[in-house]
């Protein structure tokens, strides 16, 4: 069933067509002056103006024509033409009462099936995993959580929603690793040429080696030619197949992938594939030779280009297939993953969740997948985001200038939530292992809602004693709203039973207005792609139910009939945060 809103507008606009005017101006929203009205209809005024007639007549004609039930709704006419709506205490309750009845949806509609690929986290082998990764990490899940609930597949047996993490794991920071372990270890069976396997199981770095090997031997590529070509040298073997770098490419594969699924995990944050960038090496040949064919490439100073010059356009620089001496590149990979993703996926939609510092590259690889018919009709999105900053409102980094490494963010984090816990004297009488599993939950979604509180695409100041607090706009707040609205519910032993009866009083009213806009609110963020409508959201509900509780004595309420209801209120508010809460990818702990 559609949401209250889109009945109220699907029924003004067919009373605007009946009008012989255009639907669009039929769009009902919630009131922003909520004191006059619950919903509002100001099509009219602008209808009038584009077919110069009296906007007060046009307004009055509808409210005459719409076909919405007079006992249910008030209707009345204000200022030049405004239309407000207000709902009867009767039909607000029982509107309440059947989205708190469909448990498996809370009147949210299933949309159509759609096959969305969803490129998101995507690290790379070696680099401590940055910031940037985390956003988009943290960004994609709740993207990914939100289209799932949406096309209701969330068991994934359908598998609508495919969650990908690009991993970097090729090119030339493959060849520095092997030329930085061949100067410290030149011994090892992988870099002799005469051997070809098999080679030791276990791997010959840790992570730890790798993450001090990579910025050092990136200084060397950069600063010493002799140290560049042997690098590109032993980076084209690799890709060749050469038999000891292979294995010992997998090593720092799989070595750094078990500690990104550690990290991830801690996370709660899952990838139904891992196709990284090597994965693409053996398809790019044959895109290649059929883009060829087709005659899309040129040469241009000795690579292969696909021109993407417009005459709107005219510096857009091409898009490069090869570079000139050969070689793939970033562009070349991203080329064969999205010919993948609609070929063996059937992808019909693509989004990436990328920083919004590489819109030039994705920009690049849409114009010349669709321009080439390699992403035939798939929709591709950059969903792009913002930088976090520190404090200082330079890029997030350790106090001694460092990239902070995902571990050390989450463990400050949960210290911080410990601290916060402790002073309230909340965790008196857990034991430690509660603390901290606790701690830890509350630490995540600190950085997880101050990660998608904001709209994403703005940078941010990643301000932890701000965002760790109990009040005000933070994950720990809405946590500790369910917590206390379930205490609540077990304090008077609701066990969920009783109907929702017509409100008594403002804040009962405007909680139920404001349950009753979940439905459109998440279809929102799930049509923007932007989760955070559903952190505003969960915010606004927690503040509705706050001035609910202090203005109605739920506990003292002597009438059993409307202690029911009023408890019912409460379930189906814990209820609704709960969703929410999970769409962002926030657990909630059972105390606090
Ligand atoms: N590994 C890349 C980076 O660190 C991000 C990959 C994003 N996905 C893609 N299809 N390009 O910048």
């Amino acid at each position: 069933m559609p949401s209250l809103r889109k009945q109220l507008s699907q029924a003004f606009q067919t009373a605007f067509i009946q009008a012989g005017l255009d639907p669009k101006y039929g769009d009902v929203s919630v009131s922003d002056r909520p004191d006059l009205a619950q919903f509002q209809c100001n099509g009219a005024l602008a209808a009038a103006k584009a077919q110069k007639k009296n906007p007060r007549e046009v307004a009055q004609k509808i409210l005459d024509t719409v076909e919405l039930c007079k006992d249910r709704f008030q209707f009345s006419l204000a200022g030049p033409g405004f239309i407000n709506i207000v709902l009867t205490d009767d039909e607000l309750a029982q509107r309440t009462q059947e989205q708190a009845q469909d448990k498996r949806r809370m009147g949210c509609d299933v949309q159509p099936a759609k096959k969305i690929v969803i490129d998101f986290g995507g690290p790379n082998v070696a680099k401590t995993m940055h910031v940037g990764h985390l956003r988009s990490s943290i960004i994609g899940d709740s993207l990914q959580r939100i289209c799932r609930w949406m096309l209701d597949d969330e068991n994934n047996s359908k598998q609508l929603v495919i969650g990908d993490n690009h991993l970097g794991d090729w090119g030339s920071p493959m060849g520095m690793l092997i030329c930085e372990l061949k100067r410290r270890h030149p011994n090892l069976p992988y870099f002799d040429p005469a051997k070809t396997g098999p080679y030791p199981t276990e791997s010959p770095v840790t992570m730890t080696d790798l993450e001090e090997m990579y910025p050092l031997a990136a200084a060397k590529f950069k600063a010493d030619e002799n140290e560049k070509a042997d690098v590109l040298r032993a980076t084209d073997e690799l890709q060749k197949g050469r038999p000891g770098y292979l294995a010992l490419w997998k090593h720092f594969v799989s070595v750094t992938r078990t500690d990104l699924e550690r990290d991830f995990g801690s996370l709660g944050i899952q990838f139904d594939h891992w196709l990284g960038e090597s994965f693409y090496e053996a398809l790019m040949p044959k895109m290649i030779e059929s883009l060829k064919k087709q005659g899309m490439t040129e040469m241009s100073e000795g690579a292969l280009i696909i021109p993407l010059a417009t005459t709107e356009e005219p510096e857009l620089p091409p898009l490069i297939l090869e570079k000139s001496g050969g070689g793939y590149l970033y562009h070349t990979s991203d080329m064969a993953t999205v010919e993948y993703r609609v070929n063996h996926f059937k992808a019909e939609l693509i989004l990436y969740v990328i920083d919004k510092r590489q819109s030039l590259h994705l920009k690049q690889v849409f114009m010349a997948s669709r321009k080439t018919g390699l992403a035939k009709n798939a929709e591709m999105i950059h969903t792009a985001f913002g930088t976090m900053n520190g404090t200082d409102g330079k890029p997030f980094r350790t106090r001694a200038g460092g990239v902070l490494k995902l571990k050390d963010l989450i463990q400050m984090v949960t210290d911080e939530a410990k601290k916060r816990l402790t002073e309230m004297d909340k965790i008196g009488e857990y034991s430690e292992r509660e603390v901290d599993e606790i701690s830890k939950q509350v630490g995540i979604a600190t950085l997880k809602y101050a990660d998608l509180k904001n709209n994403r695409t703005s940078d941010y100041v990643f301000d932890l004693a701000q965002f760790s607090q109990f009040e005000g706009n933070t994950g720990p707040y809405l946590q500790y709203a369910v917590v206390r609205i379930q205490s609540l519910i077990n304090k008077a032993n609701f066990i969920g039973s009783g109907s929702i009866q017509p409100p008594q009083t403002a804040s009962e009213r405007t909680l139920m207005l404001t349950l009753l806009r979940l439905p459109d609110v998440i279809q929102r963020a799930y049509e923007l792609y932007e989760p955070h409508h559903l952190c505003d959201y969960g915010f606004t509900l927690s503040q509705a139910f706050n001035s609910f509780y202090n203005e109605c004595h739920i506990i003292s309420e002597q009438d059993p009939d409307r202690k029911a209801s009023l408890l019912r209120l409460c379930a189906q508010t814990r209820n609704q945060l709960i969703l929410v809460l999970r769409l962002l990818g926030i657990e909630v702990p059972e105390k606090m």
